[in-house]
């Protein structure tokens, strides 16, 4: 086996001509959390056997792949899970990552739990940014959609001492579900803006097998612009890079931005540059695929950097998922999904 440094950059583009440049990294398949929509309770109960140890790449392991896939030129490094800051001792692998020449953005998404314990140990690592899940400020409908009856403050003290830290820009994503959470929205746009923070409005996705996804529960895009221009108004802003996720809109007042994440009703597949890395080390090109290549088994049989490089760029290469634009086609057919705890959206 050889850890040897990769540095000759090699960009690779898949069938659709689309580049890798962003690779999102799940440590941990364990959460704190158990939102109706992602790890349902009734199923992720107490005897639940999540991934042992032995299963779970080590941060070693972690570093070696994304030295490998920034060398395909990934630039940008997300840490999901689960929930991430539920891996013990995660600023050890940030310390790993901060430095790595080519890693332009390294950021982590977070339910925010564990935010006020980590959030300096983290910036003391080198991670720059954290995005931080909330799905409403009312503590009634928080409590429930977080599955466990943790409280909106506790969040939110997460999100102040991120803040403190210089953890920032923070974005706040919330996943907006009709009839569950749509009535509070206001209220989030109200409360960050002019906070400097930015939140996001995610469309309610059928990611997984699990959440029973239905198009009507879907609050399009378009209508959450028109409820939050109803009450400030509000103007598009440029993309702040090829293949934003979220689009932007800016308060005119001055007082800040929000965005909009609209998989379902306006899909961005188009420019979908992500590459995503399971907690188990399988490779997946989609979101909503089946199925992932396995690298940890060869890396842990001996492959070479060239020969993990070799099968990165082979999986890539062949690579033509474009779901969220053949939703409507597709979504009755049966088919197995990979859950988004695996993969962390
Ligand atoms: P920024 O770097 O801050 O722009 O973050 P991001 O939007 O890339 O990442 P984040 O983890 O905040 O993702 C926000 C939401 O968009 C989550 O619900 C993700 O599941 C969803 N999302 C991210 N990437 C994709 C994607 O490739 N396809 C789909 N359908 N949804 C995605
Ligand atoms: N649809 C949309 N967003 C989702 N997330 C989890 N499940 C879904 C879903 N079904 C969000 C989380 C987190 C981000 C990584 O994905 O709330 O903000
Ligand atoms: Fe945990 Fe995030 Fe899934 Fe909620 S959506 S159960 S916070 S991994
Ligand atoms: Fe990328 Fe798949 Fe999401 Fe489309 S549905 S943007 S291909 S991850």
């Amino acid at each position: 086996m050889t850890t040897a440094i990769t540095t000759q950059m090699t960009p690779i583009r898949d069938k659709l001509g689309r580049p890798m440049r962003d690779l999102r990294v799940s440590v941990t398949d364990r959460c704190n959390f158990r939102c109706p929509y992602c790890m349902p309770a009734v199923i992720y109960g107490h005897n639940y056997k999540f991934l042992p140890r032995s299963e779970i790449l080590t941060f070693e392991e972690i570093a070696r792949l994304t030295r490998l896939f920034v060398s395909f030129g990934v630039a940008k490094v997300r840490l999901t899970g689960g929930e991430p800051l539920a891996r013990r001792g995660l600023e050890k692998l940030v310390a790993m990552l901060a430095p790595m020449a080519g890693i332009q953005d390294l950021a982590l998404t977070t339910n925010g739990v564990l935010l006020a314990d980590k959030a300096g140990d983290l910036r003391r690592a080198g991670l720059r940014r954290v995005t931080v899940s909330l799905d409403s400020l009312d503590d009634g409908v928080f409590k429930a959609m977080n599955g466990v009856g943790v409280s909106v403050d506790r969040v939110l003290e997460g999100i102040e001492e991120a803040e403190r830290v210089g953890l920032s820009p923070i974005k706040i994503n919330a996943v907006v579900q009709r009839g569950v959470n749509d009535h509070t929205i206001l209220d989030l746009a109200r409360r960050f803006k002019g906070s400097g923070h930015v939140v996001r409005f995610i469309e309610y996705m059928d990611v997984g097998n699990l959440n029973g996804w239905k198009a009507d529960q879907v609050v399009p895009a378009a209508e959450i612009v028109r409820r939050v221009n109803a009450e400030t108004p509000i103007e598009p802003l440029e993309e702040n890079y090829p293949g934003e996720v979220a689009r932007r809109y800016r308060y005119l007042d001055g007082d800040g931005e929000i965005g909009v994440i609209s998989s379902v009703s306006n899909p961005f597949c188009g420019a979908c540059a992500r590459a995503r890395l399971s907690t188990e080390g399988k490779l997946y090109t989609c979101l909503f695929a089946a199925t992932g290549r396995d690298l940890r088994g060869p890396m842990r049989s001996g492959a070479t950097d060239a020969d993990l490089r070799d099968l990165i760029a082979g999986v890539w290469g062949r690579r033509a998922d474009r779901y969220s634009e053949e939703r409507a086609a597709i979504a009755s057919i049966p088919r197995q999904k990979v859950e988004m705890y695996q993969i962390g959206g």
